[in-house]
C-alpha cells in the first residue's frame, strides 16, 4: 500500500479525505515544522509528501526519499521545493492556485488600511486608557481615496488586489506582463518599476520569490519613493531588503510599511518590532476558515491524484 507523510495538523476537510483515500497516512501531527533531519527520517519510505511553505524540500531531503512519486504543497508559492530537482528525478510538484487569491488580496487592503489609518497603534492606545477626547492631531495618517496605488506583480493576487481598489478611485499603475483586464476595468498603466516607486503613494508586492525577485526593493528602491508612500508585502520576505526597510522606517524616508511575509521568516529582522510606523501579521494571507479549509482538499486532492495515476490539473513539475 502507498503511504502519504503529512508535515502538519491540516484543516479537518483534508484529514478527512486523507481518512477515506485507502492509502497509508502517517502525520507530523503539530504546529511547528519537522527538523530537516527528522523530516528526511519520516519520508523515508513514503511515496507522497504533503508540505507546506516552510518546509524546506531539497536535494538532500529528496534523496532521503527514493520511493517519492508526489510532493503537494499546501500553497500556491513553492520557492521553498527545488524543483529541478524534482523534475530530474521525475517526482511531480503541485500547489494550490487560485483558491487563496482572494483572501490574500483582501488582507493586503486589510494592511493597507491599518497602516494608513493606524489601526494598531489606535487600539493598543484605547487600551492603555490614555484616550481624554477628540482631538485634533491624535493619530493622524494618509487618506487612501484618489491616490497612486504601485502594484508590483499583475497575476491573479495582484489583479485582485488592484480590482478591489475601484470603490477609493486611485489613478493605478502596475509594473509586470501586461495585464489587459486591469487597463479595461480601471485604466491601470503598466509602467517601469522606477516610474511607480516614483509616483505611488501605496506600493503592493505580489511577485513570486525567485532569484530575480530577491531584493527586489532594496536601498536604490526606497530612494525613489515619495516620503508619503507606504509598502505592503502579502508575497514573500525576501523580495524586500529589510535591513533596508528597518533603516528607512526609522529614519521616516517612507511613511510605513505592512508585512505579511518575512526575510528570515518565523524570524523578525532586528529593529523592525520597535517601530510604530509598520504593522506585522504572521504570514496569513490565506488565512480564512474558508479557504484553509478548501486549500488543505486541494493539496490532498492533487496527492491522491498523482497517486492514483490520475491527471492533475495543479502540477508545476
Ligand atoms: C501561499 O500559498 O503561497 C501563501 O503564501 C500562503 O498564505
Amino acid at each position: 500500500m502507498k503511504k502519504i507523510f503529512v508535515s502538519r495538523l491540516l484543516p479537518d476537510a483534508g484529514m478527512e479525505l486523507l481518512r477515506n483515500s485507502g492509502f497509508e497516512v502517517d502525520l507530523h501531527a503539530h504546529s511547528d515544522p519537522l527538523k530537516p533531519e527528522a523530516l528526511r527520517r519520516r519520508v523515508k519510505d513514503v511515496q507522497g509528501l504533503i508540505c507546506l511553505l516552510d518546509d524546506k524540500i531539497d536535494k538532500t531531503l529528496m534523496d532521503a526519499a527514493s520511493k517519492l512519486e508526489v510532493i503537494s504543497n499546501m500553497a500556491v508559492g513553492y520557492n521553498n521545493i527545488d524543483t529541478e530537482y524534482a523534475a530530474s528525478r521525475g517526482i511531480a510538484v503541485c500547489n494550490t492556485p487560485g483558491i487563496l487569491t482572494t483572501a490574500t488580496a483582501e488582507l493586503a487592503w486589510a494592511l493597507l488600511f491599518a497602516v494608513a489609518r493606524r489601526i494598531p497603534e489606535s487600539d493598543a492606545y484605547m487600551r492603555s486608557g490614555k484616550f481624554s477626547g477628540w482631538q485634533p492631531l491624535l493619530m493622524l495618517g494618509g487618506a487612501v481615496s484618489g491616490k497612486t496605488l504601485g502594484l508590483i506583480g499583475s497575476g491573479r493576487i495582484g489583479t485582485a488586489f488592484a480590482l478591489m481598489s475601484k470603490g477609493f478611485r486611485m489613478r493605478v499603475l502596475y509594473n509586470g506582463k501586461r495585464n489587459p483586464l486591469l487597463e479595461r476595468k480601471l485604466g491601470a498603466e503598466n509602467t517601469d518599476l522606477d516610474t511607480l516607486l516614483r509616483e505611488s503613494d501605496f506600493i503592493s508586492l505580489h511577485v513570486p520569490l525567485r532569484e530575480s525577485n530577491y531584493h527586489l526593493i532594496g536601498k536604490r528602491e526606497f530612494s525613489l519613493m515619495k516620503t508619503g508612500a507606504y509598502l505592503i508585502n502579502t508575497a514573500r520576505g525576501p523580495v524586500i531588503d529589510e535591513a533596508e526597510l528597518v533603516r528607512v522606517l526609522k529614519e521616516k524616508r517612507i511613511a510605513g510599511a505592512a508585512l505579511d511575509v518575512y526575510e528570515q521568516e518565523p524570524q523578525l529582522t532586528p529593529g523592525l518590532r520597535d517601530l510604530d510606523n509598520v504593522v506585522l501579521t504572521p504570514h496569513s494571507g490565506s488565512a480564512t476558515t474558508e479557504t484553509r479549509r478548501r486549500l488543505a482538499e486541494m493539496a490532498v486532492q492533487n496527492c491522491l491524484e498523482i497517486l492514483r495515476g490520475e491527471a492533475c490539473g495543479n502540477r508545476v513539475v
